[in-house]
């Protein structure tokens, strides 16, 4: 029988603040093939995310096919628009949501990490930001966009710089973008297009030097729409959620399941010879170049 089994290996996910999103799920995924799982949650959502997780909210969500619960075997508090210590301003160190913190930046998780794991097998990067997504580009300020390039792509770049020599050749780094990359999707503003084609892009030139640095893979999914909270907070999913359902190839609603196995099997040893690739878990939307519930095809989409 051929299963994917990622027994012994380590998972580092990064991006994961409630059971709503793709990191969630990935983390779940990887967890039901056997993978130790690290996980690294945003500073802010640090509190929230430990407190749910500890009153049991998040249970249910966590049941493995074995009747199990997910164990998360460590969960670091994570800042991926930092670098390094230096990189902090004074008022988010004098933030209430970060003055308890510490050791949050890109640098000092991956060396915690290392110090408490050795190696890792997988990076997952499961997060993006943008401050100024509500606005279209054309009325997005520079700030919003660079930050939004910063938190959504830059932040792939150094999780790799730092995570690198600590991944045993072989290990898989997998990010998660979205189509608005390549093709207009109205809504999806303030920079985070432009920040999900730098994702892409990166991908393929990251593969090529840190293939051969370190003989490590690095892919992406592009995901269809799923309702999570940095969804929601976009404004838009309900219609995008209706639009795919009504337009995409496979009728269907999308799980994060879905994109959970797709990350597991591009994490095994079963995918070792795909590194550089946009991988699409939608459905089948991005093929489409019509929408097929247009009123203009009322009397053919039957
Ligand atoms: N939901 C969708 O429809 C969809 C579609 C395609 C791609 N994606 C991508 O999937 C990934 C996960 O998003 P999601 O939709 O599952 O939502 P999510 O809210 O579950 O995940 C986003 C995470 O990023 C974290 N984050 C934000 N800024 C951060 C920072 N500076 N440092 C560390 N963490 C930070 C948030 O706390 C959150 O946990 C993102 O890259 C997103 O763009 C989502």
């Amino acid at each position: 029988m051929l299963a994917i089994n990622l027994k012994g290996k380590v998972a580092f996910i990064a991006g994961v603040g409630d059971d709503q999103g793709y990191g969630f799920a990935i983390a779940k995924a990887l967890a039901e093939a056997g993978a130790t799982i690290l996980i690294g949650t945003w500073t802010p959502m640090m509190r929230i995310f430990t407190t749910s997780l500890q009153a049991g909210k998040f249970d249910e969500s966590r049941r493995l096919s074995d009747g199990s619960l997910m164990h998360i075997e460590k969960i670091y508090s994570l800042d991926a628009a930092f670098d390094n210590p230096n990189d902090v301003p004074e008022e988010i160190k004098e933030n209430k949501r970060y003055k308890d913190a510490s050791q949050y930046t890109i640098q000092e998780v991956a060396a915690e990490v290392a110090k408490d794991f050795g190696k890792i097998d997988i990076l997952i990067h499961s997060l993006a930001n943008g401050p100024e997504v509500q606005k279209p580009i054309l009325e997005t300020s520079r700030k919003g966009y660079l930050a939004a390039v910063s938190a959504s792509a830059y932040s792939l770049v150094s999780l790799i710089q730092h995570f690198g020599p600590h991944m045993n050749p072989h290990s898989s780094v997998l990010s998660l973008t979205y189509m608005a990359s390549e093709k207009a999707v109205p809504g999806y503003g303030g920079g985070m297009s432009s920040a999900k084609a730098a994702l892409e892009s990166d991908t393929r030139s990251l593969c090529w030097e840190a293939g051969r640095k370190w003989q490590i893979r690095i892919n992406t999914i592009s995901a269809g729409v799923l309702r999570s909270r940095a969804a929601r907070a976009i404004g838009f999913v309900d219609k995008m959620l209706d639009y795919s359902l009504s337009n995409s190839p496979l009728c269907k609603d999308l799980k994060a399941e879905e994109v959970g196995n797709t990350a597991a099997f591009l994490s095994s040893p079963l995918a070792s010879a795909i590194t550089g690739a946009t991988v699409y878990v939608d459905n089948g939307m991005n093929v489409m170049g019509i929408a097929m519930d247009s009123p203009a095809f009322a009397t053919t989409s039957g």
